[in-house]
């Protein structure tokens, strides 16, 4: 590529490592449920002149000059959004998850008034009102957790905490929540409370473009998104919401606060990406996600392995590791010695710590955009048992380690190969 040509000759430094990230990439298993592999492209606009330009505003309401094609890009990416999702009012313009989340809050919420979502310790996202993150300290926040037995959600339980603490704002959505979510329960909750419902659904905005998860738009006053996850584009985040609240929730994104210039060159391959997920073939991707997390969960069940829920419904699988006595760190580790890269994660309830959590969490998206099927989740699995029943094995792990790089190799990597 013309572009890696020049970054060579003009700084070899930084060449090398984007040249070994690249390898790493492709010699490697990536099963954190977050990732993905976004085509080339998606990558094209990202190493385009879009970058250089600045454009405050929106498109025809711009406070700089020279945006007639940048207000075309941007229009293109909303309306392929909207149709994206049959959504009446989409902004494009939000840096990533985190910030999207904050303008939501900005644009529907006094600073003190109170927010109901998931714990993180049960799977929800720091951004929803943590107490270490700005959400949690400008707004009063309650949260829900999964039934400690079924490790689930229970409805019935969020409605009652509902009732009683009247918020102002209900959170839907996750980041290690192996279930599907009732978004039309939730509607109703918010609506018996007076609340609005924001659902953010960063990890599943594929499988819902795809309808191979419920939907949330016809229930939600307002849903969040990134598009780096299941839906395979750049780094970046949107907004969709009900049409009344579209004018606050541009005035909150910009000059609201939390961004000014958007990123021209991140919104045309935000356009990209939505094209690709309007074609039939995203349809076959999804579904081929869900059913290669359903195998991986069954495999590794199969060897003695439990998983929080008892399986998964969507692209991502907790384990808890406290039957086989090791820790989430220690098993991320030695999975990666081994060429295998989850994350390690906290379960519901968990006795351990962030930093020496009891699982891990992974998940089928990038491996899946590899055109990996069944037959490979279940190569994935037996190689997954040997690291964790071996992990201190030195001379096993690099072993299965050079296996994984000749079997990673015959699958190609989308943004470099295809
Ligand atoms: C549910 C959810 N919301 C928001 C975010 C934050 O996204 P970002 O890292 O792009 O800020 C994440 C990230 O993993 C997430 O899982």
């Amino acid at each position: 590529m013309k572009e890696k040509i020049s970054l060579k000759q003009t700084d070899p430094q930084l060449y090398e490592l984007i040249i070994k990230e690249e390898q790493r990439q492709r010699e490697q298993l990536q099963l954190i449920p977050s990732e993905n592999y976004a085509s080339k492209a998606v990558l094209a606009p990202l190493a385009s002149v879009l970058s250089n330009k600045y454009s405050e505003g929106y498109p025809g309401k711009r406070y700089y000059q020279g945006n007639k094609f940048i207000d075309q890009i941007e229009k293109l990416a909303q309306e392929r959004l909207k149709r994206l999702y049959q959504a009446e009012y989409a902004n494009i313009q939000p840096f990533s998850g985190a910030p999207a989340n904050f303008a939501v809050y900005l644009a529907l919420l006094k600073p003190g008034e109170k927010i109901l979502a998931m714990d993180l310790a049960s799977g929800g996202h720091l951004s929803h009102g943590a107490k270490v993150n700005l959400s949690g300290q400008l707004y009063q926040t309650v949260f829900y957790n999964v039934n400690p037995q079924t490790e689930k959600l229970d409805y019935d339980e969020i409605e009652e905490i509902a009732k009683k603490e009247r918020p102002q704002l209900i959170i839907a959505g996750a980041t290690a929540y192996p279930r599907e979510i009732n978004f039309a329960r939730f509607g109703e909750i918010a609506r018996k409370v007076g609340a609005y419902l924001m659902v953010d659904m960063a990890h599943i905005a594929g499988l819902v473009a795809a309808k191979v998860h419920p939907d949330p738009v016809p229930h939600a006053d307002v849903i969040t998104a990134t598009t780096h996850k299941t839906l395979r584009g750049p780094r970046g985040a949107f907004i969709l919401a009900r049409s009344e609240l579209g004018p606050q929730i541009d005035r909150a994104v910009f000059p609201g606060g939390i961004q000014a210039g958007p990123h021209n060159h991140v919104q045309a391959a935000k356009a990209v990406c939505f094209y690709e997920a309007l074609q039939p073939q995203f349809k076959d991707y999804a579904r081929q996600v869900i059913k290669n997390a359903a195998v991986l969960a069954q495999k590794l069940q199969e060897k003695g392995y439990r998983l929080v829920s008892g399986g998964t419904d969507n692209h991502l699988l907790l384990i808890d590791l406290r039957p086989q006595n090791i820790d989430g760190r220690t098993a991320a580790l030695a999975l990666e010695e081994a060429g295998i890269i989850v994350n390690k994660n906290k379960i519901p309830f968990d006795p351990g710590t962030a930093v020496k959590p009891s699982g891990i969490r992974l998940g089928s998206p990038a491996v899946t955009s590899r055109g990996m099927k069944e037959a490979e989740m279940e190569q994935i699995a037996s190689w997954i048992d040997q690291v964790l029943q071996n992990y201190q094995n030195k001379q096993l792990l690099e072993k299965i380690r050079r296996e994984v790089v000749a079997f990673a190799s015959s699958f190609p990597v989308p943004g470099l190969d295809s």
